[in-house]
């Protein structure tokens, strides 16, 4: 099968689109023809070998972390789903990749709301967990005023609708020209950096409850200080994380969280009733890939960057 793959570590240049084995649905586990599939920045980490020390790779790999395909394997012990289904899922996060590809094994998923289209759906899973992951931790629920660092990107553009779902008020931070993107999606925005306290401030004269860092931006003493306490804030991004006291989600590797599973549901739920979407920041075919690179890699793109095959 076609795969998005890398044999060395370096630019986006090194991105091929190469045959690779098909791979197989094992005990509780289900394979998809993919239709679209998700680039997160920790792909272009560990392509440029930024994780290498951290993940090493059995090279060449094969990247993506989710997908959204039509069912076509079913594992042992796998109940309630059919070759044929609709589902978005994401890979087993131990492999750290796999789902760029024309097939992928799925460890999670959820069946896939007519209300998102295929490239919303592939870009959905891993960013509605990961927020979940964070929303739950930080016990964010009705009356809960929300601060989200970095809102116009993929985790932060889901989190700040399953926020606002759950009945909170989010204030979002984004560049001045993603103001009116942020709040279309429900929140309050204001721009990062220098002068962040009086801009929180004012659009929340008692506070804020909790800060969702989604850019690792290195605000982390300001966002405590917000917050009133760094047991307030999570980060999903900060590698400093822990010099101030505050907890960095992740869902793989030492110190993970248990995954947010239930999240796929939930957001497929929201997605039915029109109050969920996934904002595409622009969909690259696999052979275009280093093109989806480079526009992550700018830090700036307004929602989730997808793969086609
Ligand atoms: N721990 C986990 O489980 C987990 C899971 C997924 C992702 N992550 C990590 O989380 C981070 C975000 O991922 P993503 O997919 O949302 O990235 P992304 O789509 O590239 O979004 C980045 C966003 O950050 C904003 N931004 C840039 N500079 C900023 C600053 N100084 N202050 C505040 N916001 C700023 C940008 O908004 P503007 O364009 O408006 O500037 C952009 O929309 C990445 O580091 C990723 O590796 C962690």
């Amino acid at each position: 099968m076609r795969a998005l793959t890398f044999s060395e570590y370096g630019s986006a240049n090194v991105l091929e689109v190469t045959d690779v084995p098909e791979p197989h649905a094992g005990p509780g586990r289900i394979r998809v023809a993919v239709r679209a599939s998700g680039l997160t920045p920790a792909d272009c980490h560990l392509r440029s070998g930024r994780f290498r020390d951290l993940a090493p790779l059995r090279l060449p790999h094969t990247l993506g972390m989710d997908a959204a395909g039509v069912v076509d394997e079913v594992g042992a012990e796998v109940t309630g789903v059919r070759p044929g289904d609709e589902v978005f899922g994401i890979v087993d996060v131990a492999e750290l990749g796999g789902a760029n590809a024309e097939f992928a094994v799925l460890a999670v998923w959820a069946p896939k709301p007519d209300a998102l289209s295929w490239e919303q759906a592939g870009g959905a899973a891993g960013n509605v967990e990961t927020a979940t992951r964070a929303l739950d931790r930080l016990k964010v629920g009705t009356g809960t005023t929300l601060l989200i660092e970095g809102a116009a990107g993929g985790v932060g553009t889901v989190a700040v609708q399953l926020a606002a779902a759950r009945g909170a008020t989010v204030i979002g931070t984004a560049g001045a020209h993603n103001h009116a993107f942020v709040a279309g999606l429900g929140a309050a925005p204001t721009t990062y950096g220098p002068g962040l306290a009086e801009r929180v401030t004012a659009l929340a004269p008692d506070g804020v409850d909790a800060v969702l860092d989604c850019a690792g931006s290195g605000s982390l003493p300001d966002l405590v200080d917000l917050a009133g306490s760094p047991d307030r804030v999570v980060t999903i991004a900060d590698m400093n994380a822990a010099k101030h006291g505050v907890h960095r989600t992740r869902s793989a590797g030492p110190g993970a969280d248990p995954q947010a599973v239930e999240g796929l549901a939930v957001a497929a739920d929201l997605a039915r009733q029109g109050r969920f979407t996934v904002p595409v920041a622009a969909a690259f075919t696999i052979e275009n890939a280093a093109a989806a690179h480079r526009l992550s890699e700018t830090g700036h793109a307004k929602g989730k960057i997808v793969l086609t095959i």
